[in-house]
């Protein structure tokens, strides 16, 4: 059965360019709970190791760059099926790619600064939840 918990970052280009509070709103009104959020910045070592799947591959050095670049903000977002239907909101990693409607399309500059990440699985999920917050901040706010 699919879990209910993803992890989204709005990125450090859309923190720039103040787009925190759209893209909030579009979270919230695809009805999305938000159970846990922080401002916080990455530090090169950290953006490493949230991103270790990808260490090796050519862009890797660059998106930890961008992502220690500045502030994000890290949410814990809960709906049924939350992994698949967040994906849907925030559309494909390049924008070009993205539906028309997807926070991607609507707010990404390019592939590199994208605007949001998405858990891309329940294992990832978790992980990355718990890389932000310890479960005690969010299971109150289920209850
Ligand atoms: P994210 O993890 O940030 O939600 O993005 P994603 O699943 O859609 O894409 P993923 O394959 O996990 O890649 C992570 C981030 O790396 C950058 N990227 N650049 N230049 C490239 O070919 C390339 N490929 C990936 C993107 O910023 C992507 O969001
Ligand atoms: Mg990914």
């Amino acid at each position: 059965m699919a879990g209910n918990k993803t992890l989204t970052m709005i990125k450090p280009g859309a923190v720039k360019n103040k787009h925190i509070g759209a893209i909030i709103d579009r979270i919230e009104q695809a009805g999305f709970r938000i159970v846990a959020i922080k401002s916080t910045k990455l530090s090169k070592g950290a953006a490493e190791e949230f991103y270790q799947e990808h260490k090796g591959k050519p862009f890797f050095n660059d998106l930890v760059s961008f992502m220690s670049s500045g502030p994000i903000v890290a949410a814990v977002l809960y709906k049924d099926n939350a992994v698949e239907d967040f994906r849907k909101l925030i559309g494909s990693t390049d924008p070009e790619n993205a539906e028309p409607g997807t926070i991607r399309k609507d707010f990404a500059e390019s592939k590199e600064r994208n605007a949001v990440h998405g858990s891309d699985s329940d294992e990832s999920a978790e992980r990355e939840c718990h890389f932000f917050f310890s479960t005690m901040e969010y299971l109150e706010v289920l209850k």
